[in-house]
């Protein structure tokens, strides 16, 4: 008896476990198998070796919570599921792109540094963990608070460093008093100076120096290249970006 309860326990157990792949299939494979808006195609070796650079956290991360301004919502729009499924289908997504050893031996080095922001990871080109003067020289207002803010002189920002560098930055852009009009004209012409940047689409608003930028743009690119060039404006004391991509409204 207690046998035949046992097998039927099993039994239970594994019907009801779906596989890594059901579930994928499920709930990803839609936007990741034909890999549409924007969305990493499964099985894409460049693109997966590029988003895994910077550790399995973050894109485990990603997958859990999103990816502003893109069609990547929380979990892929299923909250039912556990953090440990999501985990579970990124690890199937990896497998499926069949990395070379050596990207996923890089991955594991950045990921062993625990460093999860994104910004700060972005400006990290080479993927060892401290910014260069040579990795933040195209930001002005990074360079110029680089020897400030190396705080222990070993001629590199590490994620603490850097972090208290863009909090300064930024008490700094929100001590300035300008009015909104004017602010709202400053941020328009800064996102009219890109090139080949669809300006027109962005609706700018600016109450009491709360600045929230919306519309549609081709791409999260954009969205991104949006708030690049307006987060440092002087007088801006928050900067809420809610532009999305325009595939969103392509995709039924
Ligand atoms: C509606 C479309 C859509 C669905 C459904 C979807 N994704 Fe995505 N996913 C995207 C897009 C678009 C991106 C790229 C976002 C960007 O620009 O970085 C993305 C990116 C990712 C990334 C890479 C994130 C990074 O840090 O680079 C992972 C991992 C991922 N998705 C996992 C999942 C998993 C797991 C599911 C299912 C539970 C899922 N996605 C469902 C659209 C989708």
């Amino acid at each position: 008896m207690r046998l035949l309860l046992a097998i039927l326990l099993l039994w239970t157990v594994t019907a009801n476990a779906a596989t890594p792949q059901a579930l994928y299939s499920e709930s990803c494979a839609h936007c990741h198998t034909p890999g549409i808006s924007g969305a990493p195609k499964l099985g894409d070796r460049s693109e997966w070796s590029q988003r895994i650079r910077p550790g399995m956290k973050l894109l485990y991360q990603a997958a859990i919570n999103g990816v502003p301004n893109t069609t990547m919502t929380a979990r892929g729009g299923h909250r039912e599921m556990s953090d440990a499924d999501i985990r579970a289908i990124v690890d199937f997504m990896i497998a499926a792109a069949a990395l070379p050893k050596s990207t996923l031996t890089a991955a594991a080095r950045y990921d062993a540094l625990g460093i999860t922001d994104r910004e700060f990871i972005r400006l990290d080109s080479n993927f060892d963990g401290a910014l260069k003067p040579a990795e933040i020289k195209h930001d002005r207002a990074l360079a110029g608070g680089f020897s400030r803010f190396d705080r222990n002189r070993d001629g590199k920002l590490d994620v603490s460093e850097y972090q208290a560098l863009e909090m300064q930055l930024e008490r700094e852009r929100a001590a300035v008093t300008v009015d909104d009009a004017q602010l709202v004209a400053m941020v328009r012409t800064a996102l009219r100076a890109l090139p080949a940047f669809p300006e027109k689409e962005v609706k700018i608003e600016a109450v009491s120096g709360a600045v929230v930028l919306s519309g549609v743009v081709p791409g999260a690119a954009e969205a991104r290249r949006a708030w690049l060039a307006t987060r440092r404006i002087a007088g801006i004391k928050t900067l809420d970006n809610r532009l999305v991509s325009g595939e969103l409204l392509a995709w039924d």
